[in-house]
């Protein structure tokens, strides 16, 4: 495939099979995100990487609670305040790895120098075979102090992107894009 052909045909995956993630594959996404570009090349990025699938839903139940209790904090999302209730909803889908990439506070757009660190993970792994879907959902869990501490990441790092990785169950047909908004061409 060529890269435009990938890029448009990945699709954020939510049904996994029951099946592990090969460490060397973690390895190889892993190699994918640290080729991203970053400003000034500070390369700030550090990745978590579970595949325990009882941390993984500790981690989903308790994403869940913290959103819930702190609804008034992200208004955004209080349209899914019933689904993130719902006991049976598993804000990872069940996936068997979640990989989030964490930014060093460090160099001038840590944040974004990660978004592109991610970008490139999820287009390999669907390369390879593998889906992907970055959970915003955990953002915010990731990022407490004690979440932290629990994975040994020190404090001056912030969450950017939990993307949880397995091989695809069920892959939507096509997505759909609005046409660009080009607001100046000279
Ligand atoms: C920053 C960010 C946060 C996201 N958070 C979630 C999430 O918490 N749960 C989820 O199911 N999908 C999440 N997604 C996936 C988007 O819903 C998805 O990318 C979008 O609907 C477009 O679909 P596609 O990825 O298949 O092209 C997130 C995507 C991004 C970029």
């Amino acid at each position: 495939m060529s890269i435009i052909q990938i890029i448009k045909s990945r699709r954020s995956i939510r049904k996994f099979k029951d099946m592990p993630v090969e460490s060397e594959k973690i390895d190889h996404l892993i190699e994918a995100a640290i080729w991203a570009p970053s400003a000034m090349n500070s390369q700030p990025w550090a990745f978590v990487v579970i595949q325990d699938r009882s941390t993984l839903k500790d981690l989903s139940d308790n994403s869940k609670k913290f959103l819930i209790k702190n609804m008034e904090k992200f208004k955004v999302l209080e349209k899914y305040k019933s689904m993130l209730e719902r006991d049976d909803y598993n804000i990872f889908y069940n996936a068997p790895a979640l990989i989030t990439i964490y930014a060093k506070n460090y160099g001038l757009y840590p944040k974004e120098d990660c978004a592109l660190a991610a970008e490139n993970l999820m287009l390999e792994a669907h390369a390879i075979g593998l889906g992907t879907c970055w959970i915003g959902f955990a953002r915010e869990y990731m990022d407490l102090e004690e979440t932290k501490a629990k994975f040994k990441v020190p404090s001056e790092y912030s969450a950017v992107a939990p993307i949880i990785v397995g091989y695809p169950e069920i892959v939507p047909d096509h997505g759909s894009r609005n046409n660009p908004i080009i607001l100046y061409r000279k």
